[in-house]
């Protein structure tokens, strides 16, 4: 079985009215060092199975299995601390925490192990992504691109081994944009298993997988 084994997700919304089928049996899988293309029309379904891997979304069916660990069905606990130190995650929606700097932010899933490496490391991948001069800046104070490149560094920091990226390069000058594919390649190069939700047909010329889906479906 290969290090990442999505198995037949499907997904609907349903509210008191009608039901969203989004994903229909989804399926693939990954090894570590592999990097995954995303693609597919807005509403298509990229941002809803980017959350299912990541265990912040529950399937209807299916299973998402990472290094051995059902994810879907561990408890929220055991989520939370998957995704702490195995998942990294950079949100479509960068969501930082507002009363914290950019530092903090990215220490976030280190918060409690006070490593001096980590915050290095926070520090290192800021100057990477051309935010040194932000260091101690709140979120409303920045750019939704500098907000954006702060959501990679936090998902980075830990060196996790499935970084989830949903759409990274959104709203980034090319320089930025680069930037950003680089640490996220460099990341896939050391062994981490990546996907990349995006529309920038660029991002495909580093996959060793790309994936289109459309009507919840894959080709
Ligand atoms: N919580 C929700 N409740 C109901 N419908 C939802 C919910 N979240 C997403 N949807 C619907 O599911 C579909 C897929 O949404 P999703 O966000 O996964 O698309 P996407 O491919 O990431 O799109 P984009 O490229 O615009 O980010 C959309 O039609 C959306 O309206
Ligand atoms: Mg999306």
């Amino acid at each position: 079985m290969p290090l990442l084994s999505v198995d037949a997700i499907s997904k609907s919304y349903k509210d008191k009215t009608e039901s969203l089928s989004v994903l229909s049996k989804i399926s693939f899988g990954l090894e570590g060092g592999q990097f995954c293309t995303l693609f597919g029309p807005s509403g298509a379904g990229k941002t809803t199975l980017i959350n299912i891997i990541g265990g912040l979304d529950l399937p209807d069916e299916g299973q998402v299995i990472f290094e051995d660990k059902r994810i879907d069905s561990l408890d929220e606990r055991s989520k939370a601390k998957l995704r702490a130190s195995t998942i990294g995650i950079a949100f479509q929606n960068p969501n930082l925490v507002v009363h914290l700097n950019v530092l903090e932010n990215v220490m976030l899933p280190s918060l409690f192990e006070n490593r001096e490496d980590r915050k290095l490391r926070a520090i290192s991948l800021l100057k990477r992504l051309n935010l040194e001069s932000k260091l101690k800046k709140v979120p409303s104070k920045l750019s939704d691109g500098e907000k954006r490149r702060v959501s990679i560094a936090r998902a980075l920091l830990t060196e996790p081994k499935l970084i989830l990226a949903d759409e990274p390069t959104i709203n980034l000058d090319s320089e930025n944009r680069d930037a950003v594919l680089d640490l996220i390649q460099e990341a896939t190069e050391k062994g981490a298993t990546t996907i990349v939700a995006t529309h920038d047909e660029d991002v495909s010329r580093l996959s060793d997988l790309v994936l289109h889906i459309k009507f919840g479906q894959l080709s």
